[in-house]
């Protein structure tokens, strides 16, 4: 097993679940490798026993660490791995993860790797599955902290721009945004315009109502031309680190609307600590339905979630595409903005 990526609230129960079927069921000898891919280049794992795995599944985080490291970015990558796991006679590997992992998983396994990938990110953008979990515990704690920043807003009378995770999807955004009432909601699919965002803001206070919540995803963007907004480092996958939007929002709409406006960056806050019960439930069937498409060779195959129902489905349908906020889900939500 390995878990890659971002760590994800849930990946333990996961973890815990494999372990307990693998051994009680059928009598596997489990090895977790350490750092997501980074430990198979390496060869760096630890033994995985019942006894390994008692007290984690309310535990945040993964206790195989993770990283974002990425085999395809070297030429002999991939034969690294096949050595590694042919060295320590893996039969099956179990790839916990959210795109970029399992885009690794699903090209393994063209290349003849019998790999089975398990979805996990609180960013809630992997496809063919209705949710991943982490995104369930990632929502409250976004949630929880617009209804605190709500109250110092009103008391200040101050304009507050709390940005959540997500670079490409506005999951987190979009639901914490509704469920905290916040007043605006900006997310990576819909480029938004900074006159709307504070012409929204002027319209509370002509109706006397003096403090505004905006939520912006980190990958929210400006209409081209309209803001300047920051560039970072890209990781092994190309990804940029992003966080700065908030930052930019807080001078801007101050500079517009004269209001005294305030910054929070949620960051790791949203990843970090206890699953919800809902995650610990979905990442232990999760985990089950991987052990057991193992022990049926159901290679480059993922669980995911269907309706109520754990289902098998193609690791390439899943990181076909990243699952983005639908337009018309935003804007029917929309209606509540200002
Ligand atoms: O992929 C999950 C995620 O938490 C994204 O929401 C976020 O953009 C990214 O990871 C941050 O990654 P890192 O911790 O590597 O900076």
């Amino acid at each position: 097993m390995l878990t890659g990526g971002g760590d994800c609230p849930g990946l333990n129960a996961v973890i815990r679940a494999v372990v307990r079927d693998g051994i009680d069921e059928f009598g596997d000898q489990l090895i977790g490798f350490r750092d997501g891919w980074r430990g198979v280049l390496e060869g760096s794992y630890i033994d995985l026993d019942i006894e390994a795995t008692r007290g984690i599944l309310p535990r945040g985080g993964t206790i195989l660490g993770s990283s974002r490291t990425n085999p395809y970015k070297r030429d002999d990558g991939a034969r690294c791995v096949r050595e590694t796991l042919a060295q320590l006679g893996v039969e099956a590997l179990i790839a916990i993860g959210g795109e970029d992992t399992l885009g690794v998983a699903n090209k393994l396994h063209q290349e003849g790797v019998n790999v089975i990938g398990v979805p996990k990110t609180i960013d809630n953008d992997l496809g063919a599955t209705d949710v991943t979990f982490g995104f369930d515990t990632a929502l409250q704690i976004a949630t929880d902290a617009i209804d605190r920043l709500h109250t110092t807003a009103e008391s200040h009378n101050r304009i507050l721009v709390v940005e959540v995770m997500g670079r490409s999807a506005g999951w987190i955004a979009l639901h914490s945004g509704i469920a905290g009432g916040a007043d605006v909601i900006l997310i990576p699919e819909i480029p938004f315009d900074i006159d709307e965002v504070c012409r929204l803001i002027e319209r509370r206070h002509a109706r006397g109502r003096y403090f505004s919540i905006v939520v912006a995803a980190e990958g929210a963007t400006p209409k081209a031309g309209t803001m300047e907004v920051l560039t970072g480092a890209v990781d092994e996958f190309g990804h940029a680190r992003l966080g700065g939007i908030g930052t930019r929002l807080e001078q801007e709409i101050e500079k517009r609307t004269g209001y005294e406006t305030r910054a929070t960056v949620l960051g790791h806050v949203q990843r970090g600590g206890t699953p919800t019960a809902f995650d610990r439930v979905l990442a232990t069937r999760l985990g089950l339905a991987a052990i057991r498409a193992a022990h049926d060779n159901a290679w480059g195959m993922m669980t995911s979630l269907q309706g109520n129902e754990i289902k098998l489905v193609a690791l390439a349908d899943a990181v076909a595409e990243v699952r983005r906020v639908p337009t018309e889900e935003y804007e029917q939500l929309g209606v509540l903005f200002g």
